[in-house]
């Protein structure tokens, strides 16, 4: 049995229409055809097209999907395939222990799996919270058939008092309030709860939003599909033109090789920058182009990203959420407002089967309230700073969130504008910061950088999001909100905080951070990208001659596997071994 395709068999014709191996297709078709397809379905009509659903009881963030499912496969009925759902390993941020960061890797390496090992021609990726979109964007590129995401959306806003509730930005501000005693535990769980309206994933500019923008930015959705709010009918449209898409994608053999390119990533830089986005983008986009054998350095981030204006106000660097977002036209509002000013690649390949710049015509800021233009930002220079010096080869900083009064306190002492000296107290991991933060004998005062370490790939396991860490209470009563900080962790995409993360190599692995001790005078210089601790090199050579690695205690044998293969946050924290298969499709599975 041929199909349309001038008369090239579908990848799913292996499994299901093979008479060379009549036993195995036998087997192959007689229990897929016990279900929902009839045996011509099967064997060749149609082109078998995977539904990678991530949504769950156990991922609320993404269950959504599981009501979006019906629409995703009318859609794919409508554009002539046939849909087939299966699971993936949920990615929980707000509820896997130690980290959901842990289970991306997971979640990819089963993925890769599913998609090579069964009879699938294409694949409608489902993402949504934090890790879920860069693992299905991970396993399609190292799979290399047509692939196509689509987000589940933002939850409604959330509203306190009148007052828009974000997702996790709501959380730091309340923890200040209660920690001055401005408000009980009751309040605060309210005031926190109040952030999450409905189904959908984070509101604010946090890690999903961002990676869903980066996922549209790098051409690998319909234009469009980032920014619409999980409940509204925007989106159930979305879901059934998205699987009426990727059926036209297997007849067109357009893959995420023909998408994914240098030029593609360069777009997703510099839309990050306008939209203020996550400091997790940088190691997720790392790893995504690393699996799909693009070339790209985290200092890529500043020489590409830095310079881009702050285009979006949507909290945490500015005021609006998501529904405001939506309606001032989402990330193609941004990108037309970026491509008027020659600011991206236009003649890039995207899903659509289009240009980016075909995608983008007409568009533009609908609200600019919420979308500013390039010509009058929130902020120019909004994208990250990658630092370096002796305590790590690479940090981020994402200038975005820079406050007025930050600047002021900590970057703007005159003649030395940028620059900032400072004692550092060190604190190993979160239940340490946690312990000792308030301990008076540590003498933090509102001078001081904080730092934390232990808390990368190898050492929490999975790099946490811990640098973010609140200033005593004492300080944060005298009217200071954040001290510097410093960490090989992360920090949530919905933090304010201008902190100096991601720092690889880890502490655990020998980075620099190891070495460092309370009472040792630190230099942050901002003009020239570095950060250095102050101890002088016969001394720091001394104690890295010294430095034993911390034992590690594994709790499962995943957190093994993934502690002896995965590599830093500055090459995307990826399994290592995992990088070197590329376009795996291309070599059939064994019958
Ligand atoms: Fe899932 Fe923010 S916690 S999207
Ligand atoms: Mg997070």
């Amino acid at each position: 049995m041929t199909n349309t395709r001038a008369g090239k068999r579908f990848r799913s014709q292996e499994w299901f229409d093979n008479p060379n191996n009549p036993g195995m297709t036998a087997l192959y078709v007689e229990r897929y055809q016990n279900q929902a397809y009839t045996r011509g379905e099967l064997q060749g009509e149609k082109p078998i097209i995977g539904i990678a659903n991530t949504g769950s009881d156990i991922a609320p963030c993404n269950k959504i999907h599981v009501f979006l499912m019906d629409r995703i496969k009318a859609g794919i009925r409508d554009g002539g395939g046939i849909p087939m759902e299966f699971p993936v390993h949920p990615i929980q941020e707000t509820g896997k222990r130690p980290t959901a960061a842990l289970d991306r890797n997971l979640a990819y390496l089963s993925l890769v799996e599913v998609l090579h090992g069964y009879p699938i021609d294409g694949v409608v990726l489902t993402t949504g919270c934090d890790k879920t979109t860069p693992a299905m964007l991970m396993g399609a590129a190292t799979v290399d058939i047509p692939a196509i995401a689509l987000n589940g959306g933002p939850m409604l806003d959330g509203w306190w008092k009148g007052k828009r509730a974000g997702s996790g930005t709501i959380v730091w501000e309340s923890r200040r309030l209660l920690s001055e005693g401005k408000i009980d535990y009751e309040e605060f769980m309210s005031r926190v709860c109040a952030s999450a309206p409905s189904l959908g994933h984070c509101n604010s500019m946090g890690t999903a939003s961002t990676m869903n923008a980066m996922a549209e930015a790098l051409g690998m959705s319909l234009t469009g599909n980032s920014a619409i709010p999980a409940p509204f009918r925007e989106r159930m449209n979305m879901a059934y033109e998205t699987g009426k898409r990727i059926v036209a994608m297997v007849y067109e053999d357009l893959k995420p090789s023909d998408i994914l390119t240098r030029e593609a990533f360069e777009n997703a830089i510099i839309v990050n920058g306008a939209i203020g986005g996550s400091t997790n983008a940088p190691p997720h986009l790392q790893a995504i182009a690393r699996h799909a054998g693009v070339k790209l350095n985290v200092k890529d981030w500043e020489t590409i990203g830095f310079k881009v204006p702050l285009l979006l106000n949507m909290q945490p660097a500015g005021e609006y959420l998501g529904e405001s977002f939506f309606r001032a036209g989402g990330v193609p509002a941004i990108m037309g407002e970026l491509r008027k000013a020659g600011r991206l690649h236009d003649g890039v390949m995207t899903a659509t089967g289009k240009t980016m710049g075909e995608n983008l015509e007409g568009w533009e800021s609908r609200d600019l309230d919420v979308i500013k233009t390039v010509a009058n930002p929130l902020r120019e220079n909004a994208g990250f700073l990658v630092l370096s010096g002796n305590l790590f080869d690479s940090a981020l900083m994402k200038t975005s969130v820079i406050s007025a009064d930050f600047r002021k306190r900590f970057l703007s002492t005159p003649g030395k504008e940028g620059i900032y000296e400072a004692r550092a107290v060190v604190f190993e991991g979160p239940e340490d910061y946690h312990d000792r933060i308030n301990d008076p004998d540590l003498k933090i005062d509102e001078t001081t950088i904080l730092f934390i370490r232990g808390v990368g790939c190898v050492g929490y396991p999975g790099s946490a999001e811990v640098v973010n860490m609140q200033p005593p209470d004492a300080v944060i009563k005298a009217g200071i909100n954040h001290l510097p900080t410093v960490g090989d962790g992360r920090q949530s995409g919905t933090s304010e905080s201008p902190s100096i993360l991601n720092a690889s190599p880890e502490s655990v692995v020998g980075g620099g951070l190891a070495y460092l001790r309370t009472g040792d005078m630190v230099r942050l210089d901002l003009n020239a990208s570095r950060m250095d601790a102050l101890v002088d090199e016969a001394e720091w050579q001394a104690r890295k001659d010294a430095w034993t690695p911390p034992e590690i205690h594994n709790q499962t044998p995943w957190q093994e596997i993934y502690r002896t293969h995965v590599g830093q946050l500055a090459d995307g924290g990826c399994l290592e071994l995992a990088t070197a298969y590329q376009k795996v499709a291309r070599d059939l599975p064994r019958d």
